[in-house]
């Protein structure tokens, strides 16, 4: 049976690097493109940062079950993911080699930043949810996205906002269920997306 839902902030490094490994095999983002080391990373950092909201679930082994993370200012905790600069410039020079085109997707997020996922005042974003296979369809999903307005709301924010992929309709499904409303659909480079917002009471 799993354990409760627990803040990343009280996760051990051992458990965080769980969040990260579970992240890479569900959820291919272009974190996870830089590779399981700075995924993990990204984890570490978000634990330590007050201003970011996140939770996961783990199993009795310890391995993470679910997790959700977000923030007000999403591109500043990326930002502290280049220092660094050696280790993520030795990973972006390996990338150009091995796959282009993820440094080509790279570049396009941070020099044109899509203005649909710029972050209004009073929102916050929830960047990242996902629920490993195995734990599906059994409301996990819901209690994480839950638990991160709630704590949102409770952080005095009045939205939670969020892209999901046009095509992604487990993810839309369950945002709707909690509320989310589509407030644009747009392009970012390959990607079709939906931007959602939901108000939080
Ligand atoms: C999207 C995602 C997080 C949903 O996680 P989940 O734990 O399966 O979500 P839930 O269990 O809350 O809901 C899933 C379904 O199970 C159903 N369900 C929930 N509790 C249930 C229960 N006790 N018994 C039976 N069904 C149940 C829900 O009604 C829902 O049905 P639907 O798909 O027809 O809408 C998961 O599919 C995932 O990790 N996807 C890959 C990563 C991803 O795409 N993340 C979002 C990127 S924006």
């Amino acid at each position: 049976m799993d354990r409760p839902i627990i803040p990343l902030s009280e996760l051990s490094p051992r458990e965080l690097q769980s969040v990260a490994a579970l992240h890479c095999a569900v959820m291919p983002t272009l974190l996870t493109d830089l590779g399981l080391t700075l995924t993990q990373r990204y984890y570490e950092i978000a634990a330590r940062d007050p201003a970011v909201i996140g939770f996961a679930s783990l199993a009795a082994d310890d391995s993470a079950t679910g997790w959700v993370v977000g923030s007000a200012d999403p591109a500043k905790l990326a930002a502290r993911l280049r220092r660094p600069l050696g280790g993520f410039a030795r990973r972006l020079a390996l990338l150009t080699l091995t796959r282009p085109r993820v440094i080509l997707q790279l570049a396009r997020t941070v020099l044109l930043p899509v203005q649909e996922n710029i972050i209004q005042p009073g929102e916050i974003e929830l960047t990242y949810i996902g629920v490993a296979e195995s734990a599906r369809g059994q409301g996990l999903g819901a209690e994480l996205a839950r638990r991160f307005c709630a704590a949102s709301a409770a952080a005095g924010y009045k939205r939670v906002s969020l892209s999901v992929e046009t095509e992604n309709e487990p993810a839309i499904r369950l945002y709707r269920r909690l509320g989310f409303e589509t407030v644009k659909e747009f392009r970012e480079g390959k990607f079709h997306r939906l931007r959602m917002r939901v108000k939080l009471s």
